[in-house]
């Protein structure tokens, strides 16, 4: 273990600048027992990554002290719940309101929340809550807009937009770009009315009216619960507090986008519900998957269990390192590219824009990411590459029928995405009954997460969306 540890570390500290991908590619190509190789390595750099944060691990880490106090925030939530249907949690402003399914817990303390983190670029952001059929509570971010406009004028009525954080995110992830270039406050001053959601799992939506936080039912979901579950509560919950009968436009990044592709191809009734809908970098057909994911693919599930645990994927994350550490992070840490001790970019590749690897944001981007997720959503993901397929969890021959998607989608990929094919994209674009168009970002070092808080991204793609939801779907002709 230890000599495998110490080859991952030469490699990375000859090549500063190296792709976690990269790295891990390299070993595969010099690698035969490639399988039992990686999960050695991964259980390696796990450990260490558990160390140097001073993580649980995973499904072993409920405290009892824990358990108290989540069934008594459990208590206290359930009778809010009866109390008020639906929550709704005002923020007025420059006073920020955490909602009952903020788990203040887990986040670490000093990072701002998305509303906080809002205030900051000038912006007011309202905290809304919902909860599932299945009583997950859900917070809903919703940014309040400095345009007036008239109800009574169509011509001057302005689109609601919905954003989804991608793997592993949070609302935060769409801000994170700041004042100017962040997508939320181009479309706001258009005077769009946007709202971002909060998948079950992450900081701001961890609660439940009845599961603890740390046992095996609470965390027994993958994207597709959050595709049939989630996403059908807050489209419900932003209709009737809109009080709007107008589709919405429909902005998903990664995770966000299947998800909406799940509900869609399940509940046809949705496709209704949406005007058009704009997939970032979308995770459904995964044959060119690239990377660590590609090679986690190849452990057997009850392998890959016991290495990711049943509950949340690498939870627990505090940013406070204890002292006692403080000598080992010195020497195995040091030099190693910061993003490759991150569980996101580890499996979705480090950002590569030269501006988005500047020490600020690199040091923004470590605490904000990863905001939480089940160890299922990886899992259900991996299956997806072993069979080249879009199904149901360990369901292969159940396929989501795409084809009864009927929304109009314009898909974006890029050529430097690991896990998002552009090749796979295009098999989509292919699938679904209604496409607008594929746009390719080529050889602009524009990685998987990129999509969200990509230095260029405003430049990109972020403006383009914008004069695309100016001309509606009936305009749209891009091929
Ligand atoms: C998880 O959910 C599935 C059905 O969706 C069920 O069969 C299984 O027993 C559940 N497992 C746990 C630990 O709750
Ligand atoms: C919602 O819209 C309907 C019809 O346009 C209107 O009658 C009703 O008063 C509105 N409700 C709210 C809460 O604005
Ligand atoms: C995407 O898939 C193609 C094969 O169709 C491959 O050549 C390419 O390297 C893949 N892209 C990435 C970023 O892995
Ligand atoms: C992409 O990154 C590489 C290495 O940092 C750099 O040499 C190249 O100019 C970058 N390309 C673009 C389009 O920014």
């Amino acid at each position: 273990m230890q000599i495998l540890l110490i080859t991952i570390v030469i490699f990375m500290n000859h090549n500063q600048y190296v792709k976690c991908g990269s790295v891990v590619d390299l070993m595969y190509n010099k690698m035969s027992g490639i399988k039992d190789f990686f999960l050695d390595t991964y259980t390696a750099i796990r450990t260490r990554i558990n160390t140097v944060f001073h993580l649980g691990t995973g499904s072993h880490d409920s405290t009892s002290n824990n358990t108290k106090k989540q069934s008594v925030t459990n208590i206290r939530l359930s009778s809010v719940l009866k109390r008020s249907n639906p929550l709704r949690v005002h923020s007025q402003p420059g006073v920020q309101t955490a909602s009952p399914g903020e788990d203040i817990a887990h986040r670490p303390a000093h990072i701002l929340t998305t509303p906080q983190l809002a205030a900051t670029h000038g912006r007011i952001i309202e905290t809304h809550v919902t909860y599932t059929l299945d009583g997950y509570i859900l917070t809903l971010h919703r940014l309040r807009t400095n345009k007036v406009f008239d109800e009574t004028d169509y011509e001057s009525k302005k689109r609601i937009i919905l954003l989804h954080h991608g793997l592993l995110g949070s609302s935060a992830d769409w801000i994170l770009l700041g004042p100017k270039k962040a997508l939320p406050y181009i479309l706001s001053d258009q005077g769009h009315d946007v709202w971002m959601a909060n998948a079950r799992g992450n900081y701001y939506s961890r609660a439940h009216i009845g599961l603890n936080l740390n046992s095996d039912e609470y965390w027994n979901f993958s994207w597709q619960e959050i595709g049939e579950r989630d996403l059908p509560a807050i489209l419900d919950y932003i209709r009737k507090t809109s009080n709007s009968t107008e589709p919405i436009d429909y902005i998903g990044h990664s995770m966000g986008a299947t998800a909406l592709l799940v509900l869609l191809s399940v509940e046809h009734n949705y496709n209704r519900y949406i005007r058009i809908a704009f997939l970032l970098a979308p995770l459904t057909f995964m044959a060119h998957t690239r990377g660590p994911m590609e090679m986690m693919a190849k452990i057997e599930e009850t392998a890959l269990i016991k290495l990711l645990g049943t509950r949340e994927f690498l939870p627990n994350r505090r940013t406070e390192v204890p002292a006692k550490y403080a000598e080992l992070i010195s020497k195995l840490c040091n030099d190693l590219d910061i993003y490759c001790r991150n569980p996101l970019f580890f499996l979705a590749g480090s950002p590569m824009q030269e501006g988005t690897r500047t020490v600020e944001s690199a040091d923004q981007l470590q605490e904000y990411a990863p905001a939480g997720g089940s160890s299922k959503t990886i899992i259900h993901y991996l299956m997806l590459i072993a069979s080249k397929k879009f199904h149901h969890y360990k369901r292969p021959d159940w396929q989501f029928k795409l084809k009864y998607i009927s929304t109009p989608m314009l898909i974006l990929s890029s050529n430097d995405d690991l896990i998002s094919n552009a090749t796979d994209n295009q098999m989509l674009y292919l699938s679904i009954l209604n496409p607008l168009g594929h746009i390719i970002i080529k050889d602009q070092n524009f990685s998987h997460t990129e999509f969200a808080w990509g230095f260029n991204a405003d430049l990109l793609i972020y403006y383009k969306i914008r004069d695309l939801i100016e001309l509606g779907p009936d305009v749209i002709t891009i091929q």
